[in-house]
């Protein structure tokens, strides 16, 4: 697929995806959303591609929101499957089984805070601003902001957020847990790509099944989840990156991964 509206570019294992519309504070329309959906999948599937960083072009927003003027012409049952494919979309950045970060370099309302709490991790600007102002709008998040905000900040923070529509700082969001880290706009690129090779210096199958055990477990009772994540530490012992990652320890050298 040729994009028109995200930036795709992969350097040394690392694919940076730039929703690409800064005339529109990069809102996702339609079009953002079938490509966007195009990347998480080529995240997911490309061997070459180790892990992933979003973020949006110009100074001054990471992603404004669904687009409003989409929003505005749909009906009860184009509203329900715009929702769903956005939640898909989503969903496989969250399940791409890489590790995905969020450079969050402006604005982040409702789609653009979803898409952001959909990655793995969160890294703010100091401009960056968060919220999900949907009820302003006379309609409610669609793209997971009602159940991924409660998991991230707790119950209350969310509904505070959810229900007056105000807008916080990346101070603010860093105090309430909405993002890991908060630094200037121009450490934000190298503050990303920085945390994303620590990640990847790590044995790979081993951070995809930390991903996969923090997410699925975090909506399991505790003893189901405790058994989720063992089964992924018996199967962990089967790599040759265990065999790596343990001897390397051992003989005091630095590991090399193969992620096989
Ligand atoms: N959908 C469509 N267009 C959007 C948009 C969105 N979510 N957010 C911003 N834009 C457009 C504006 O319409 C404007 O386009 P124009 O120049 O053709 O008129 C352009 O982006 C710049 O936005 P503008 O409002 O002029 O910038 P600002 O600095 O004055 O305000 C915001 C910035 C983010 C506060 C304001 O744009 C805003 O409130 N956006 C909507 C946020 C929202 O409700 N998102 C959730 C949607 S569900």
């Amino acid at each position: 697929m040729t994009y028109q509206t995200l930036l795709f570019d992969v350097k040394d294992g690392v694919a940076v995806v730039t929703i690409n519309r800064p005339d529109k504070l990069n809102a996702l329309n339609d079009q953002v959303m079938a490509e966007l959906a195009d990347a998480a999948e080529r995240i997911a599937t490309d061997p070459a591609i180790k892990g992933a960083i979003l973020t949006g072009a110009g100074p001054k927003s990471f992603v404004a929101g669904a687009d409003i003027s989409d929003l505005a012409k749909q009906g009860p049952f184009d509203g329900k499957a715009r929702a769903m494919r956005g939640q898909g979309v989503l969903r496989r950045f969250e399940t791409c089984g890489k590790p995905v970060i969020a450079a969050v370099n402006g604005f982040a309302l409702g789609g653009g805070c979803e898409l952001a709490m959909a990655c793995h991790i969160r890294i703010a600007s100091e401009n960056a601003k968060f919220g999900q102002p949907e009820v302003k709008l006379g309609i409610a998040p669609g793209y997971g902001g009602t159940q991924r905000l409660p998991r991230l900040v707790g119950k209350g923070v969310a509904m505070q957020l959810i229900l007056t529509a105000e807008m916080i700082d990346a101070a603010e969001a860093y105090r309430i847990g909405l993002v890991n880290r908060v630094v200037t706009a121009a450490e934000l690129p190298g503050a990303t790509t920085a945390m994303l090779n620590t990640i990847l210096a790590n044995g790979p199958l081993a951070v995809a099944h930390c991903i996969e055990a923090v997410n699925a477990g975090y909506d399991l009772p505790l003893a189901d989840a405790l058994t989720f994540e063992a089964t992924a530490f018996g199967l962990l012992a089967a790599t040759d990156d265990k065999r790596e990652g343990t001897r390397a320890f051992l003989e005091k050298r630095p590991a090399r991964f193969t992620g096989a």
